[in-house]
């Protein structure tokens, strides 16, 4: 029998976008950018000599004024590579809100990293996002998210990265995304059996307005939570697509209304107007309203 699983982050994660560490006028950028959430990425958009001085940029940024309203990432390298274990200790030392693991191959590599995390007594606030962006990764995107469920496990998004995946695999990028579809479905699936939040891969020709828009719709009906992005032309339209519509705010206002009356005490399932409405709609509709206020209540980016 299924357990109750832990509800998914009320966090808005409709825009992720990518700030490479190395690029100073980029990271000062981000302040008045209104995604809801920065990755500084010390991984494959800094190139290997530049990795200390990325670092660096990155414990100036942190000393500066806060990053207001959006969660904060920091996407480290490989920790078997010769610059992973320099990047976890700034992570240690800059204790963002999150921590992204690149090309995660199993549940081995989140629960390595939640030890070495427990180990050094970071707060559990300091939570672990996975790429699943290897062949392996999209086989154990299940067993990697399931072991978020482990007791103390800092599990809380999975970002797929289609660029790896497709070199690795030899798929071509071709619109619709045909072939990948089943990929990004099975991310989908293991994040909804465990309660985490997916978000789908960047999409690279950021000029491409048209392309975007299309794919921002796909992956919204796809079932993922928003997008990771490259360019700040990408935000707005991730912000619309993978926002709650004011139809789909209305009928959850209209859905807890509904279970509010007293008349709906003990029923688990009401007539909404015709339509059958269950209990179990509630929850996903407090969820919306929640992010609909969010939105609402949020102060312009300076
Ligand atoms: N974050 C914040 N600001 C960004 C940005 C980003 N990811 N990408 C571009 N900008 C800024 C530029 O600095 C520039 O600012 P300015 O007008 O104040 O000078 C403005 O947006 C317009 O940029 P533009 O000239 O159109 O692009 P660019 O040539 O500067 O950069 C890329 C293009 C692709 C190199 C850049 O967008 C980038 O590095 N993206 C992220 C790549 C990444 O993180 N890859 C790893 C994950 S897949
Ligand atoms: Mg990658």
């Amino acid at each position: 029998m299924s357990q109750t699983i832990p509800r998914r982050s009320l966090n808005l994660r409709r825009s992720v976008l990518s700030v490479p560490a190395i690029n100073l006028r980029a990271l000062e950028k981000s302040h008045s950018l209104d995604c809801d959430a920065v990755i500084f990425d010390l991984e494959d958009s800094v190139s290997p000599e530049k990795k200390e001085q990325a670092r660096e940029n990155l414990r100036a940024f942190f000393a500066g004024p806060p990053l207001e309203g959006k969660e904060r990432i920091i996407r480290i390298n490989s920790l078997s590579s010769e610059f992973g274990p320099a990047d976890l200790d700034l992570v240690k030392a800059l204790l963002p809100d999150a921590v992204l693991l690149p090309k995660v191959d199993g549940p081995r590599d989140i629960t390595d990293m939640g030890d070495l995390l427990a180990d050094a007594d970071a707060p559990e606030e300091l939570r672990i996002w996975a790429m699943i962006e290897t062949p392996r990764g999209v086989l154990n995107a299940g067993a990697i998210a399931e072991s978020g469920r482990t007791p103390g496990s800092r599990l809380d998004c999975l970002v797929v990265g289609l660029n790896d995946l497709r070199k690795e695999t030899g798929v071509l990028p071709q619109p619709g995304r045909t072939y990948l579809v089943p990929w990004l479905m099975q991310v989908v699936l293991a994040v909804s059996a465990y309660g985490l939040d997916a978000i789908d891969s960047v999409f690279n020709d950021f000029r491409d307005e048209q392309g975007f828009d299309a794919e921002c719709l796909q992956g919204r009906a796809m079932g993922f939570a928003g997008k990771m992005l490259i360019h700040p032309a990408q935000i707005e339209a991730a912000n619309r697509h993978f926002g709650p519509d004011p139809a789909a705010i209305a009928e959850a206002e209209a859905i807890i209304a509904a279970f509010a009356d007293p008349a709906s005490d003990g029923l688990n399932v009401i007539n909404s107007g015709g339509r059958m409405i269950e209990r179990l709609h509630l929850v996903q509709a407090e969820a919306l309203v929640h992010k609909a206020r969010l939105i609402s209540a949020r102060k312009p980016a300076r």
